[in-house]
């Protein structure tokens, strides 16, 4: 049956509606699900996604009891009592704040007081939180290490909060930018009020930065009085077994940082939590003592209202499970992703070494490589690619307004592929790649 569309129906003009809602930024994730949706027999180097290797519904269930549980032995909680907990309306600030700052203890050494956590829908809801309260005027600025995740420009498109570029550097983010980046706002009469970075393996980079890169940072940020919004969903990711370098937050003695955490790749991105660490003391209002995690709540109240009560009890399971660490909990997932960049790095070099105008970095962990190769990447030639050798990646123009380099390169991600699919993955992008030479 054909639907009948009366001659009155509304007809929105695209001019009448939010600016952002026509940036190509805003396409940028559903145009990758849909041409994935387009292809489903393609390999995929394109999504972040977690392995969905050892997700088992009977966890879900088991993550729930141990969390009702742990309300009824650790808070005294009656049947009726946990019910509420998880069927009802809740806090604001959200209720496994205080797991999470347990888990900040012992897997990142971040000391935290519960009360500075809000824990959100999914790191994302999270920037966005963040950058809705820093853009007070309209000479609010945010600064933000290129190449940028496409969710934090994307947020700041529908903030209308500008985002102006820092060069990554071998450090991670390079200070002589960083510092030209602030005097330029500024000669302009501009306030930059924050830097964004994922210092590591980045999203989509796979830069990571050094011990003396973040020392430095944090000099910065105190010198020129900036805040640091650190996102950091893949520091567990090592390649290689060892100690893994201080998050910029366990380094911050000053609350220069702002902490973004998700949970989505060390629990599972179904359940939609993240949370910020936001423990900077507002000036004089409600008091003296007040937090940003408080003036966050209260925009988060009217816009979310509360995170899922019931993702929660899952998420506060998984860690109940696993000793109160996600560390603990990501044993095999580690190995998982060790093994698939490994498999992707060597499987680059023995196909693709020393042609021409292709080379790629070696990432120390993460999900992500850059492939760089001596012809433009386009979204038109993602569709060939897919279309004609069943491969996908992320076209690294996503990740930047506008720059040369990026220009020839693409994001390719391993992390929910199994060996065999990198390798025929591998084998067809070599094919796609080699034809266009
Ligand atoms: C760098 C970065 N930040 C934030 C997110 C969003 O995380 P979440 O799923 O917790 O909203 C992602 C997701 O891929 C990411 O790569």
């Amino acid at each position: 049956m054909t639907a009948v569309v009366p001659s009155t129906s509304v007809r929105l003009d695209p001019a009448d509606l939010h600016a952002s809602l026509s940036d190509p930024a805003m396409r940028s994730m559903n145009f990758l699900n849909e041409v994935a949706g387009r292809f489903p027999d393609a390999i995929s180097f394109a999504p972040g996604r977690p392995t969905e290797d050892g997700f088992d519904l009977a966890d879900l269930h088991a993550y729930l009891d141990a969390y009702a549980l742990h309300l009824a032995e650790t808070k005294g909680y009656d049947r009726a009592r946990v019910h509420r907990e998880l069927f009802q309306y809740g806090r604001t600030k959200g209720i496994v704040h205080e797991l999470i700052a347990r888990q900040l203890e012992l897997d990142e050494g971040i000391t935290v007081d519960p009360e500075a956590i809000l824990v959100t829908v999914g790191a994302q809801e999270a920037l966005w939180l963040v950058l809705r309260a820093l853009r007070a005027t309209d000479r609010d600025v945010l600064l933000a290490v290129a190449p940028t995740y496409v969710g934090l420009t994307g947020a700041a498109r529908l903030l209308d909060m500008p985002v102006r570029p820092v060069r990554e550097g071998p450090d991670g983010v390079d200070p002589d930018d960083l510092l030209a980046q602030l005097a330029a706002a500024r000669a302009e009469g501009l306030r930059p009020r924050a830097l964004y970075l994922v210092p590591d393996f980045s999203n989509p980079s796979g830069r990571s930065m050094t011990l003396p890169g973040r020392a430095r940072l944090l000099e910065i940020a105190a010198e020129q009085d900036l805040l640091l919004l650190e996102d950091n969903p893949y520091g567990f990711f090592q390649a290689v077994e060892g100690e893994r370098p201080p998050t910029l937050k366990a380094l911050d003695t000053g609350q220069r940082v702002v902490y973004l955490g998700s949970l989505s790749k060390t629990c599972f991105p179904g359940a939609r939590v993240g949370f910020a660490v936001a423990d900077q003391r507002i000036a004089g209002r409600d008091g003296a003592g007040g937090l940003l995690a408080d003036e966050l709540s209260k925009a988060k109240s009217m816009l979310t209202v509360n995170t899922s009560a019931v993702s929660q009890a899952l998420v506060g399971g998984m860690l109940l499970k696993h000793g109160g660490s996600l560390l603990r909990a990501n044993r095999r997932q580690i190995d998982t992703y060790r093994r698939n960049l490994d498999c992707l790095l060597r499987g680059l070099a023995r196909r693709l070494g020393g042609l021409d105008g292709v080379h790629w970095n070696t990432p120390g962990g993460g999900f992500f490589v850059g492939l760089t190769v001596p012809f433009p990447v386009t979204d038109e030639l993602l569709d060939v690619a897919a279309n004609r050798y069943g491969v996908l990646f992320t076209p690294m123009r996503h990740f930047h307004d506008d720059d040369e380099v990026a220009a020839h390169q693409m994001r390719l991600s391993c992390s929910s592929l199994t060996t065999d699919q990198i390798e025929t993955g591998l084998d067809r992008l070599t094919g796609f790649i080699t034809a266009r030479i």
